[in-house]
Formats: C-alpha cells, sequence, structure tokens
C-alpha cells in the first residue's frame, strides 16, 4: 500500500511538471503561463477537480515508447467560476508542444461528453502545435472526434475558446466552432496554413503575427471576439465573461444581486440624441448609463464597429445587446455588421438570453463592394436571426429606422415583444431628402419647392406616431425613463413561451 501511495505521489509530481523545468522556464520567458498556473487562475482556488492525470499516450513509433508524461499534454477536468460548475480542458505547451494524441483528444472528449450530460459550459484554453506527428491519422481521428463533439454540443452548452499559444491547421478548426473565442496579444495565433506554406503558394511574406494574431483576428477576420493583453487579463476577463453567461440551454440566464435601483432616471439620455439627424452620438455611452452598474461585456469591439453586441445585465438578469451605432458608418447595416450581429443574436436564443436591440439605423450600406460581397445573402442572416429567435425580445428606436433595416432590427412584425421609441424616433421608408428626390422628381429643380416637399415628409414620417398609431410601436418613452422601462418589459416576459414551427433545423443563408 505505501509503495502504491509513492508511486502515486510520484507519477502526480511528474505530471504537474509536464515537460520538465526546463520547458516551462520557456514557456514563462515567452510570457505565458503554463497549463495548470493558467487553470488556477481561471477557476475558483481550490475548485479544480483533475481527471485523467496518469493517461499516457500509446504510440510507440519514433521512439515515442521511450517518452511517455503522465496528462500527456492536457490537463483536464472540472471547476467552478464564482461557484458555477465549468469544464474545463488546458494544453501543455511543454509537454510536445501541446500537441494532440489520441489519449489527449480522448481527455478531452470526455469532459466534452460530460459537460453536456450534466448542463455546464467547456472552456478549452488552447496551446498547442497541432496533430501529434509521430501519431499521424490516429490524431487525426482525435481532432475530429472534438469537431463531432463541438457541433453536438453547440447550442446546449456555451464553449468558450481561449487561444494562449499556437492554434495551426486543423485545429483551428475546433475553436471556430465554438461560441466564443479569446485571443491573448503577442503570443497566440490562429491559421489554417502558416506563413511558410503561404509563402510557396502565394509568394506572400507575412509573419504569424500579422496572418493569424490577435489584431488580425478581432479586427480584420473578425474570427475571434476579443483581444487581451496577457494571460493573466485575458482569463480575469474571461472570469467576467462567464458570469453572463447561463450554464446551459435548460436553464434561465443567471441573476446577480445588484445596487443599482431597476427605477433609476437618467437625465442626461435626454439630451443625448443631437437636434441635427445627421449628428452621431455614442451608442455605448448611451448602454452604459441603461444597463446595471454600466457593466457592458462588449464582443467584438473592434470589428464592424456600426453594430455592437455584447451582454449586460438589467435588475440583475442576463441581456443581450445588440445595438447600432450612428458613430460609425451613421450606423448603417453592412456585410460585417450583418454577420456579427446574427451571430450573437442565434447565440442568446440558444441559451434563452433576451435581446434587447437599440435602433439607429439608415438602412443598409449602398455600393458595389457590398452588393458583390453577397449583402443580399449577409443581410438576411440578421434578418433570420431576429426572426426566427423565440426569447424575449424589447427593441427601443432612439432616432432612425429606416427601410429595410427597420424591419431587420427586431421590429414587432418579426416578433418583437415590446417596442418602445423615443420621442426623437424617425421611422419611414428613408430619410426625408432621399425620399423627397425619388417621388418629387419632376419638381427637382425647384429648390424651394423640394425644400417644401422635404420638411412636409420629414413633418409626416420623422417622428414615432405614424408607427405609433398601427401599433408597430407599443410606446413612446421618455429617454430618462429608458432604464426603467425596459426592466419593466423584461420581467412582464421573464416566462414567455414561444415555439417555432417543427422541423429539423432551419436553412440559415450561410
Ligand atoms: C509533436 C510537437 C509538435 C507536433 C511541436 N512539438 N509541435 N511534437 N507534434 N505537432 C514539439 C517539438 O518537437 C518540441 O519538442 C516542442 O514541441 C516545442 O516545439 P518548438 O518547435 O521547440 O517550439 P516553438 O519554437 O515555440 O514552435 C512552436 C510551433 C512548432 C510553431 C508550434 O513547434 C511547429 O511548427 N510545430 C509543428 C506544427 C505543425 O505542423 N503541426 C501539425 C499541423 S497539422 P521538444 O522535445 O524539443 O521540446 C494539424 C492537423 C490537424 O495540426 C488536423 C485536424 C483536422
Amino acid at each position: 500500500m505505501q509503495d502504491i501511495i509513492r508511486q502515486l505521489e510520484e507519477k502526480r509530481d511528474q505530471a504537474r511538471l509536464g515537460g520538465g523545468q526546463k520547458r516551462i522556464d520557456a514557456q514563462h520567458g515567452k510570457g505565458k503561463l503554463t497549463a495548470r498556473e493558467r487553470i488556477e487562475l481561471l477557476l475558483d482556488p481550490g475548485s479544480f477537480e483533475e481527471w485523467d492525470m496518469f493517461v499516457e499516450h500509446t504510440c510507440t513509433d519514433f521512439g515515442m515508447a521511450g517518452q511517455r508524461i503522465p496528462g500527456d499534454g492536457v490537463v483536464t477536468g472540472y471547476g467552478t467560476i464564482n461557484g458555477r460548475l465549468v469544464f474545463v480542458f488546458s494544453q501543455d505547451f511543454t509537454v510536445f508542444g501541446g500537441s494532440l494524441s489520441d489519449s489527449h483528444a480522448r481527455k478531452i472528449c470526455k469532459i466534452m461528453d460530460k459537460a453536456m450530460q450534466v448542463g455546464a459550459p467547456v472552456i478549452g484554453l488552447n496551446d498547442s502545435g497541432g496533430a501529434r506527428i509521430q501519431e499521424g491519422v490516429d490524431s487525426l481521428a482525435g481532432y475530429a472526434e472534438v469537431f463531432q463533439r463541438n457541433v453536438l454540443a453547440s447550442g446546449v452548452v456555451p464553449q468558450i475558446s481561449v487561444i494562449m499559444g499556437p492554434c495551426a491547421g486543423g485545429a483551428v478548426y475546433s475553436p471556430a466552432m465554438t461560441d466564443f473565442i479569446f485571443m491573448v496579444k503577442d503570443s497566440s495565433y490562429m491559421f489554417v496554413t502558416g506563413p511558410d506554406v503561404v509563402k510557396t503558394v502565394t509568394q506572400e511574406v507575412v509573419t504569424q503575427e500579422q496572418l493569424g494574431g490577435a489584431i488580425t483576428h478581432t479586427t480584420r477576420s473578425s474570427v475571434a471576439d476579443v483581444a487581451f493583453e496577457n494571460d493573466i487579463e485575458t482569463l480575469n476577463q474571461i472570469r467576467r465573461f462567464f458570469d453572463f453567461l447561463p450554464l446551459s440551454n435548460r436553464e434561465k440566464p443567471p441573476v446577480r444581486p445588484s445596487n443599482d435601483d431597476p427605477a433609476r432616471q437618467e437625465p442626461s439620455l435626454d439630451t443625448l440624441v443631437p437636434a441635427n439627424p445627421n449628428k452621431p452620438y455614442d451608442m455605448i455611452e448611451l448602454i452604459g448609463k441603461v444597463v446595471d452598474e454600466g457593466d457592458f461585456f462588449e464582443l467584438q469591439p473592434s470589428f464592424a464597429k456600426n453594430i455592437v453586441t455584447g451582454f449586460a445585465r438589467l435588475d440583475g438578469a442576463t441581456v443581450g445587446i445588440v445595438a447600432n451605432q450612428p458613430m460609425v458608418l451613421a450606423g448603417c447595416l453592412d456585410i460585417d455588421s450583418s454577420r456579427k450581429a446574427a451571430r450573437f443574436v442565434r447565440f442568446c436564443d440558444c441559451f434563452n438570453i433576451p435581446i434587447v436591440t437599440f435602433v439607429d439605423v439608415p438602412g443598409f450600406l449602398p455600393g458595389t463592394a457590398q452588393e458583390y460581397g453577397g449583402i443580399i445573402k449577409h443581410g438576411a442572416k440578421l434578418l433570420f436571426a431576429f426572426a426566427e429567435a423565440t426569447v424575449p425580445k424589447v427593441t427601443l428606436i432612439t432616432r432612425k429606422a429606416y427601410g429595410g433595416a427597420y424591419d431587420v432590427m427586431s421590429s414587432k412584425h418579426l416578433r418583437g415583444d415590446v417596442n418602445f421609441a423615443w420621442p426623437s424616433a424617425e421611422i419611414a421608408v428613408m430619410g426625408p431628402k432621399g425620399a423627397v428626390e425619388i417621388i418629387f422628381r419632376a419638381e427637382l429643380d425647384d429648390k424651394a419647392k423640394i425644400e417644401a416637399r422635404t420638411e412636409e415628409y420629414r413633418a409626416k414620417f420623422a417622428n414615432p406616431f405614424v408607427a405609433g398609431r398601427r401599433g408597430f410601436i407599443d410606446d413612446v418613452i421618455m429617454p430618462h425613463n429608458t432604464r426603467h422601462r425596459l426592466i419593466r418589459a423584461l420581467a412582464m416576459l421573464r416566462d414567455k413561451k414561444l415555439e417555432n414551427p417543427w422541423k429539423k433545423h432551419d436553412n440559415i443563408p450561410l
């Protein structure tokens, strides 16, 4: 017995040492934490229950029989974040470069299966050289097993990928199928083929950072949601982010006691929208003034900034926020913003998170770049996402709601539950100037007449009452009361039940 206990301790020590002190030092030298240090920071102190510490690879080729490290390059298990259950895997770059062997994959699959059964999110901390080259097809099979589970878990439990080192080749497709990807600046990268292959095939010379670093993926490709400065900031922010999420699709969003008065008035909102309809204002400022304690976790803050997406709380309960941003491209919808918001809306709908939509949208962005790029299909994604969503949907039109974009932005016609407008709302097919230039084309040369017509159009449509008369707007609310009115609407909707017709799944325009 004593012998077994000694062996157990030895094995544990060996597993904890991963690829050895030299490699741990090298990891630290790159400004990276080890797999275990990361888990310690991510989870509540002492909450981690590790599984499969004694798993080893089974490869005997290329001298691998003599190189077995308990745990085989990935630390897996479960624990809590602020008391709520979560499953975690953390790849250990010090062990064969964190590369994925058959055994390594089995460990990940085991926690994913259990997470789905018990209904808890999976967070993957990725730091890996990809497929374990010595294992060949066994490693590829392992990846595919993980991919399959990513797909089955999608919409069942939230899946979060954190890229904290290399993630290359087919390995990128596991994070790509999870709900959110966070990256660490300067020490993480993701690409399907690295700079050397790129150079050979396309003659482009590009660094790893340019090709697939955190800045690239959060500003250009939109593959990743947010880039953080270093491992510590990243893990702290993941803890903050996790608190917004329900554990599974069987749960309602979490409620956290808030000291922010639900009836709090915000007089500054009464003057936020400028009198001149062509002058922008900051939608993020508006969100900050309305939500609990101004706490807004923005997703994709550096991509398609003409739409804002993220999580906040109203009276303690999580809401997903989608908002046009008049500061960028006047807040119009384009390919990137439609894609960005559509995916966010679908996440909220999967996980029972009510959607609050702030609308100030002059329409879809015109131009050949948009049309050739397929704005028709991409814009339809957002329309589809809002239309299929059955979660509580509360919409507030702050200023412009023009044309098709009015319909798209969670309008009454797409089963918006409560649709508010501020007195500054203008709901019309298009802006007064454009409208008059079309319907009074014959009078275009008569400036005075056109001005009078424009005024006439503005007086008729540049207000919320035409839509109000038809019941498309439930009420016109004072800006300073926005928080209170949204909270009341959401409280009324708490037990909303709405189901779409039975189907295997829908066919969203991809
Ligand atoms: C086995 C690997 C490995 C791998 C790294 N190592 N990648 N072992 N399989 N894929 C080992 C190295 O031999 C080394 O071992 C240790 O990990 C650290 O690697 P270094 O090269 O010293 O580190 P660094 O200089 O930081 O470079 C990291 C790296 C590089 C850029 C990730 O290691 C690399 O290019 N690796 C190969 C990447 C790759 O081509 N993977 C396959 C992609 S295809 P020692 O003992 O010296 O410490 C793929 C297909 C997936 O993944 C398909 C899914 C469908």
